[in-house]
């Protein structure tokens, strides 16, 4: 795939990808480095600094408050190549969250972080299949290789045993650790040269590259490196499968790069690597007056979805903001855009992102993720369109894997705390049941830190002293079926059954082994782990 060309429509320009990765394989530290290397940041620590900023619950709450809306954290815009790159920021570690998976249904690619001593890790695993709902391509980084590795042989073999991917080099490593060469462009035949850099940051140095020819790579290798550069490239190339761009499309097969973020090495090879080969924005699935089409991003109409919704933390102020991922048409400011539920709002102020600054969006196109600031009206999962007849699906909600029954010191605030839960649920804060029987609402969530932010906001934003306590459930499902089969099974498991925010029959169960018992005695039911909006 070439770069478009300045005639190419704008939307060809645009390339919107996030980063996965097990914590601590360097996921922060990359696009750290990947904005230094396009230029997009001065200094490093930038990154770093908002990162750890967020790990700290408090801090990560106090400084939302002081900013207001903390925004220019979700989405990060840069260019290389002619290309507009746009990283959408899944967060990592504690804060793990359904926003992740969210974030990811807005991104037309990922870029897989590996540890090169640890290879693929349990959190990889589970992102990974989330990118396999829309089997979105999928690039590989091998990063630490500045460490003690793991051989690339095994690292590729991982990929492919645990996450059925074809593992396709592009460069293959020298040495790792102390021993760490450099990287053989499988392409070129040259040896990018790794320098161990003088200075902490020297992290946008362009590398160097030698051919494994020429003499000049004597000088700086040893006849063994040399010999073990050429057989590594040999064996690369005997062992692993050619590039296919159609199967990397469809998500079966990734390219593999090798480096190391910290020390900026190989960093600018993957940039080039994006911008060579990941798409542009995807047709998204779509439903119009119930019937199943898709949108293309050069369409006409404008449309696009809400894939998170961020509230204001100042608690006099209810505004929230929705990142919207445009799907089709040329948005202008001023636009009035309607939900598939025929609510209408003038798009006045759109926000764009950039590495540090964010700025008012005189215009957007398919591929970009713009802030629609709004009060309240636009929830998660949210269609908006020009006519308001268009419908986006794939929007999930996960199982969720923490379930609290939300109790109420004061009983006769009943009706606040609804409000409460159900506006935060509508934000995509936490999950919501309300049991069949019995009074309190149940919350769900997939990581820990949902239920936090959802204890504190009740507390800061409504007032409302609410304990939530353990619920004798260990998960939820969706049910499926028909009416009468979802019927037979409810009037079976009535203390088991609520409804979800949408008013969907959800399945509370007190253990995994439960569910998969329940399947086995209601084999036509289907008990959905996932639930997009519909
Ligand atoms: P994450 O966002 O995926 O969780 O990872 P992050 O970038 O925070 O990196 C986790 C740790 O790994 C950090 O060290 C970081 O410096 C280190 N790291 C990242 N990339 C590389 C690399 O290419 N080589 C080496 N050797 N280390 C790397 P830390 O000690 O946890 O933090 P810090 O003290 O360095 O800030």
């Amino acid at each position: 795939m070439t770069s478009p060309t300045i005639d190419a429509p704008e939307w060809a320009r645009r390339r919107s990808f996030a980063i996965i990765s097990h914590p601590d394989a360097g996921k922060t530290t990359l696009t750290e480095t990947m904005l230094l290397a396009a230029g997009a940041i001065r200094m490093a620590g930038q990154v770093r600094a908002r990162g750890e900023n967020r790990r700290t619950r408090s801090d990560w709450m106090k400084i939302e408050q002081e900013r207001g809306i903390s925004v220019s954290a979700s989405v990060m815009t840069f260019e290389h190549r002619g290309l507009l790159f746009n990283l959408l920021d899944t967060p990592g570690h504690e804060d793990f969250s359904e926003d992740t998976y969210r974030t990811l249904t807005a991104a037309d690619s990922a870029i897989m972080v590996l540890d090169a001593a640890k290879g693929v890790e349990p959190r990889t695993l589970k992102l990974v299949e989330v990118c396999r709902l829309r089997d979105i391509p999928i690039v590989t980084l091998i990063n630490k290789m500045d460490r003690e590795a793991l051989d690339p042989v095994d690292l590729l073999q991982d990929i492919q045993d645990k996450l059925a991917l074809d593992a396709v080099p592009m460069q293959w490593p020298v040495g790792s650790g102390q021993r760490f060469k450099g990287v053989v462009d499988l392409v070129s035949d040259e040896l990018v040269l790794y320098q161990r850099p003088g200075v902490e940051h020297d992290r946008e140095a362009a590398s160097e590259r030698l051919s494994l020819e020429g003499p000049e790579i004597r000088e700086l290798l040893s006849d063994a490196e040399i010999e073990e550069a050429r057989d590594g490239a040999e064996v690369a190339r005997e062992l692993c499968p050619t590039f296919n761009p159609q199967s990397f499309l469809e998500g079966h097969m990734t390219p593999v790069f090798f480096g190391s973020a910290l020390r900026g090495f190989g960093v600018r090879e993957l940039l080039d690597g994006l911008a060579d080969k990941i798409p542009g924005p995807a047709p998204m699935p779509v439903q119009i007056n119930g019937q199943s089409t898709q949108v293309e991003p050069g369409d006409k109409e404008v449309s696009g979805f809400v894939f998170k919704v961020q509230a204001n933390m100042d608690a006099n102020h209810r505004d929230r903001v929705a990142f919207v991922r445009l799907c089709s048409g040329k948005f202008r400011r001023g636009m009035k855009l309607k939900t598939e539920g025929g609510k209408q709002l003038t798009v006045s102020s759109p926000i764009l992102f950039f590495a540090q600054d964010r700025e008012i969006a005189d215009e957007a196109f398919a591929g970009d993720v713009m802030g629609v600031p709004n009060h309240g009206t636009l929830r998660v999962g949210d269609s908006l369109s020009e006519s308001g007849k268009l419908r986006f699906s794939g929007i999930p909600n996960f199982a969720p894997e923490i379930l609290r029954r939300a109790r109420l010191a004061d009983p006769l605030k009943a009706k606040h705390l609804k409000k409460a839960l159900e506006s935060l649920a509508e934000e995509g804060v936490t999950q919501l049941f309300r049991p069949v029987l019995g009074g309190d609402f149940i919350v769900g969530a997939v990581g820990a830190l949902q239920i936090d932010v959802m204890r504190e906001r009740v507390a800061a934003e409504y007032g409302l002293e609410v304990t939530f306590e353990a619920a004798p459930y260990e998960t939820a499902r969706w049910l499926g079926g028909t009416e009468e089969q979802i019927d037979l099974f409810a009037d079976r498991h009535k203390s088991a059954m609520a409804v979800d925010i949408d008013g969907n029959p959800v399945f509370l169960a007190k253990s995994n082994w439960e569910v998969s018992y329940s399947q086995e005695k209601f084999p036509e039911l289907i008990f959905h782990h996932v639930r997009e909006r519909a």
